[in-house]
């Protein structure tokens, strides 16, 4: 097995809140290797977004605090990290994809400019001639019609599909070795969302990254993930490949979010099982099966007090082993 590439360990993020501190993530451990993509899903609240800021130590301050746990990038710990080293992996090791590109570009600067700026942050002695060619190569890898006249506009010039292709753009001008997509096409319409999956898929190919792809929708996943970490209410409850989540999913909330998605040789305009109830706020995370009350299943009073363990119930397949909700 190589070496992973990052290696999150047990990592614990809190937010200090009017009713005190809550953990909106709940040691939480995966990792992911050069060339492999890592998928995290779960439904909106889970812990997604936390984690991914979590890793670029992004969280919404003063209030958003790692409490605890490793993140390790080539075996450095991000958590402990001088700030100042950590900004220098920011952008060029380590790029970033969010759902809305717009917290990613400043609409009072041209497109062109921003990309400029992003690439001489890291690599400060290129010619501007050659941080333009470069730019530029960079806009027609991501498929961006006339790159030479784009430059020159402004982020709302562009349609939302053209904005988030800039945004990855701007993520890879650096060749990062890791890439973090925070729901990188949720926004867009299926079209556009099917190119810039391929779009990722094959600038990660060609550059070898690590990806961390993070979605509320399993079908996904399931084009282009090796791993999958599935995750409710702040924790991990089953980790796989994806061919063996598909075909085995084991916890009861992975089940669940299999049966909501439409299957082509589903009848047609059959309704889809909805997981029933909502994921809980942070201020209502139990200490044990997070998932008891919306399994319909009957869980004891032990069985939502004490954490269930995590084991490997086959090579490489982890489940957070409530014996209620993993029948
Ligand atoms: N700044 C914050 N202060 C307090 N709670 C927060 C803050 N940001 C996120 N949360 C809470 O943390 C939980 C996880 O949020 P998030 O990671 O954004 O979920 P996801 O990305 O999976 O939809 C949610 O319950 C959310 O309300
Ligand atoms: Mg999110």
């Amino acid at each position: 097995m190589p070496e992973p590439l990052l290696q999150v360990e047990n990592l614990v993020t809190a937010f200090q809140t009017d009713s005190g501190l809550m953990t909106a993530v709940d040691g939480v451990s995966w990792s992911v290797t050069a060339g492999k993509t890592l998928g995290i899903v779960g439904e909106s609240g889970c812990g997604k977004s936390v984690t991914a800021f979590s890793i670029n130590r992004l969280l919404p301050q003063p209030h958003g605090r790692i409490l605890s746990g490793r993140i390790l990038f080539e075996g450095r710990d991000l958590v402990t990290m001088p700030d100042e080293e950590l900004r220098k992996l920011r952008g060029s090791e380590i790029g970033m994809i969010f759902q809305e590109p717009m917290t990613a570009l400043n609409p009072v600067h041209k497109i062109g400019r921003q990309l400029t700026e992003a690439l001489l942050l890291h690599q400060p002695d290129l010619s501007p001639a050659t941080a333009q060619q470069r730019i530029i190569e960079m806009l027609q890898r991501v498929r961006i019609p006339s790159p030479e006249n784009r430059i020159h506009e402004y982020p709302h010039q562009l349609s939302g599909g053209m904005r988030q292709r800039v945004m990855i753009a701007m993520a890879l001008i650096n060749k990062p070795k890791l890439l973090i997509a925070d729901e990188p096409t949720t926004a867009l319409d299926v079209t556009v969302q099917a190119q810039i999956l391929e779009l990722i898929s094959d600038l990660q190919k060609e550059m070898g990254m690590a990806v961390v792809l993070i979605t509320h929708d399993l079908g996904v996943i399931a084009e282009v993930c090796d791993e999958v970490a599935v995750m409710y209410a702040g924790r991990i409850v089953e980790k796989a490949g994806v061919f063996d989540l598909f075909a085995n999913p084991r916890h009861a909330y992975t089940q669940g979010l299999l049966e909501s998605i439409p299957r082509l040789d589903s009848t047609p305009k059959t309704l889809l099982k909805a997981i029933p109830g909502n994921v809980p706020g942070i201020a209502d995370f139990k200490p044990g099966c997070r998932f008891a009350e919306r399994s319909g299943r009957e869980h004891t009073s032990e069985h939502l007090t004490t954490r269930p363990p995590v084991t490997e119930i086959a090579p490489g397949h982890f489940v957070e082993h409530c014996p209620i909700c993993v029948a």
